[in-house]
This record gives structure tokens, C-alpha cells and sequence, in this order.
């Protein structure tokens, strides 16, 4: 029946991108399967599972079986702890009102275009970036504005580069810091400049704060500081450790709230309930003293890892602040690094993402490299890619 089928799927579908890692993952799975040893560091979330006093807030909230939906807008308990976080990790009061629980923060970025973008509108976003951020542009009818940045900008858009691209038909900027691929974390006085000129221009400013718990050098503030009009997207997936239980969350003007939770019981009716109860745990002390304890680990692996890639020969020349990845130049290796990502993968026994993943700006020099494994296995990872590449 398939094989026969005449009929038309839409345009919007035909443009959506799939993520080309995948296709590695699934080759890398085959290989194992038929028990060769894969190093993955291709993975964009944490190795670690859920810490235990999240499952077990899950466990007992199920166990009394109020699994009902929660208002669109979120679990009132839930949007109060999150803005008891923004004070007590940041000093900055932000009312729970203006708190929107959403499924991940993909919805979160869903529900931030979906209020913000007109179709044939634009928004500009950096690349190399978060692949979804495109997609979801050019599903709502509006066109990415691509944005090349590199090390001199420090991978991150500049007040200037703002000021230079932003067009008549440019509605929203995206940022994300510390970014994905290049974990970046973005200048503070960039980002107040940033934020006085999308201002002036009457446009928006939606900063994605996923990594922002994962943060290794300095204190970074939080995008909400900077003015109550930017839009502030979160989750409860990397920091946090619950990337399966599809839970994030959305800051924004208090005047937005009731166009998203609109949107909210229209897309979603609301975030998953058992997710929510579990997070109500998230900001207990003993919780965040476990994830305190893997930010650590996840600082040593980033060391280790930057250091011994740095005396392979690939090219990092600045370091990367947060997140869990470090974009590396392999052009000394190759000029095509989708084809070099397979050629480590069947030669070496490693995993990586080629840069085609996160743009069209240079993707063939670079690879993406995460530490979501432990020491030990990036260790056995850079000996194998030693003995290949010599
Ligand atoms: C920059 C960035 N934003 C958003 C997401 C989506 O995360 P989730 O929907 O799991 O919260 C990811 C996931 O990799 C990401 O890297």
C-alpha cells in the first residue's frame, strides 16, 4: 500500500532537516551490535541518570495517581520553586507569573516563535547553532536569517553583527549561551548591547538558557537581568538530568502570557504531569548538591578533553565555557568531516558529529566532540583517534 501511495505530504515537511548524527548513531549501534567497541561522543545529553530524588518525588506522586492534566500554564507549585531559583541562584526576582512550564524546551522555543512570527518573517539566529531553531522557523512560515559567527566573535552574535544584519523584515533574534555546538557562552556586554538594540528596533529577543547550570568558568547572569521584555527559555533536560521526562520552561513578559498559555492548550494542553511532580524536587538541596558534583565532573572531562584534542592537532582556540561540547576545527585532518566523522567511526572506533549538523556556515572543517561519557572512556576515545591519526 505504501509502495502505491500517489498523494502529496506538505511542503513545510519537505523542508525540515533530520538530524544527520542520527544516521551515525544508528551505524555506530550496528557496529556494536555485531561487538566492536564505539568511544560515543556524538551524544548531546548527559551521561548520568536522573538523580535520585527526582525518581523517587515521581514515584510517590504516581503511586497517589493524581496523573490529571495541570493547568496549561503549569504546576502553580512548580512555576513558584522556578522563580524562587531565578533569586536564589541569580539574585533576580521574577514573578512565578510569568513562568510557563512547558514539554522540553523545544516546546518552550515552539510556543516563543509561535507568539513572535509572522509568516515570511525572519529570524536571525547564529550559525553554527541548534539545528531545531531552523526547523521550527521554517515550519511556522518564516525564514531563518543565518548569521555566520567564528572565534573572533567568540561563536556567538556581537552587538555589531546585530546591528548590521537586521533588516525591515527581521522580527526576533535567537540566542543561545553557552551554545550548541560550540559551548560558548556569550559576553555580558554583548548581550546588554544586544539586547538595546533589538529594543530599539522594536524586535524580540529570545535567549535559550539550556545549558546555563553547566557553566564552568565564572557566573554567568541570566539574559532576564537585562530586561524584563526578553523571552528566557530553560529545561529541566541537561542541568538537571532529565532529558526522557520532556520538561522545560519559558520566561516571559508578563503582558505574553495569556497569547502562550493560549497556544499552550492548543499545542499541548499542558507538559507531562508525572515529569512535573518530579521536578518539584529539582531545586532541593540534596539534588542540587548531585548535580553540583557532575557540573564538576563534566569541568574535568572538558579540561581533559580540550587539552588532548588540542595535542592531536585539531584546531580549538578558544575555550569553551559551558555545555557539554567542544567544536573542533579537523582540518588538519580532512576537508570533508562528514566523511572523516564516518572514517573515525569504522577506523578508530569513534563517534563524533560532523559540523553539517549545525549550519552551512564551513560544516565541512568541523566536528563536534561531547564528554557525555566518562574519563575513562574519552581517555580509551583520544588513544584510539592518537593511534589512527598518526
Ligand atoms: C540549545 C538547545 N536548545 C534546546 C534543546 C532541546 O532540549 P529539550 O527539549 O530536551 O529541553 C537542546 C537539545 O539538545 C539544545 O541543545
Amino acid at each position: 500500500m505504501s509502495d502505491e501511495f500517489q498523494g502529496r505530504y506538505s511542503r513545510r515537511i519537505e523542508e525540515i532537516q533530520p538530524f544527520h548524527v542520527m544516521q551515525l548513531q544508528a551505524q555506530a549501534r550496528a557496529l556494536e551490535t555485531a561487538g566492536k567497541d564505539i568511544v560515543h561522543m556524538e551524544i548531546g545529553e548527559p551521561d548520568f541518570p536522573t538523580p535520585e530524588p527526582v525518581t523517587r518525588a515521581a514515584i510517590r506522586a504516581i503511586e497517589k495517581g493524581d496523573m490529571h492534566y495541570t493547568p496549561a500554564l503549569g504546576l502553580p507549585l512548580l512555576r513558584e520553586r522556578i522563580a524562587a531559583f531565578y533569586q536564589q541562584r541569580y539574585g533576580l526576582s521574577v514573578s512565578a507569573q510569568r513562568i510557563v512550564i512547558t514539554p522540553g524546551a523545544s516546546g518552550a522555543l515552539l510556543l516563543a516563535l509561535g507568539l513572535l512570527l509572522d509568516t515570511g518573517q525572519q529570524i536571525m539566529l547564529a550559525d553554527p547553532g541548534y539545528p531545531c531553531n531552523r526547523n521550527f522557523v521554517r515550519f511556522l512560515g518564516g525564514v531563518p536569517q543565518m548569521i555566520n559567527v567564528d572565534a573572533s566573535s567568540g561563536y556567538q552574535l556581537t552587538a555589531a553583527l546585530v546591528e548590521q544584519h537586521w533588516n525591515v523584515a527581521t522580527r526576533a533574534l535567537m540566542l543561545a549561551s553557552p551554545s550548541n555546538p560550540t559551548g560558548s557562552l556569550i559576553n555580558e556586554q554583548e548581550l546588554a548591547g544586544i539586547g538595546q538594540i533589538v529594543a530599539r528596533k522594536n524586535g524580540h529577543l529570545i535567549v535559550d538558557e539550556i545549558y546555563h547550570g553547566l557553566v564552568y568558568d565564572g557566573e554567568p547572569a541570566t539574559a532576564l537581568s537585562f530586561g524584563e521584555q526578553i523571552i528566557v527559555i530553560n529545561s529541566f533536560s541537561k542541568y538537571f538530568g532529565m532529558t526522557g521526562w520532556r520538561l522545560g520552561w519559558l520566561v516571559a513578559p508578563e503582558n505574553a502570557i495569556r497569547n502562550i498559555e493560549k497556544l499552550s492548550q492548543n499545542l499541548f494542553l499542558a507538559a507531562p504531569t508525572p515529569a512535573q511532580y518530579a521536578a518539584l524536587a529539582a531545586f532541593e538541596h540534596d539534588n542540587l548538591a548531585i548535580l553540583e558534583q557532575r557540573r564538576q565532573q563534566f569541568q574535568q572531562r572538558r579540561d581533559y578533553l580540550l587539552g588532548a584534542l588540542r595535542r592531536l592537532g585539531f584546531e580549538l582556540p578558544l575555550t569553551p565555557q559551558g555545555a557539554f561540547y567542544l567544536y573542533a576545527n579537523c582540518e588538519k585532518f580532512s576537508n570533508d568531516s562528514f566523511s572523516f566523522a564516518q572514517t573515525l567511526l569504522h577506523e578508530a572506533g569513534v563517534a563524533v558529529t560532523p559540523g553539517r549538523d549545525f549550519g552551512e556556515n564551513q560544516p565541512q572543517k568541523f566536528l563536534r566532540f561531547s564528554y557525555t561519557t566518562s574519563l575513562a572512556r574519552l581517555e580509551e576515545g583520544v588513544s584510539r583517534l592518537q593511534a589512527y591519526l598518526s
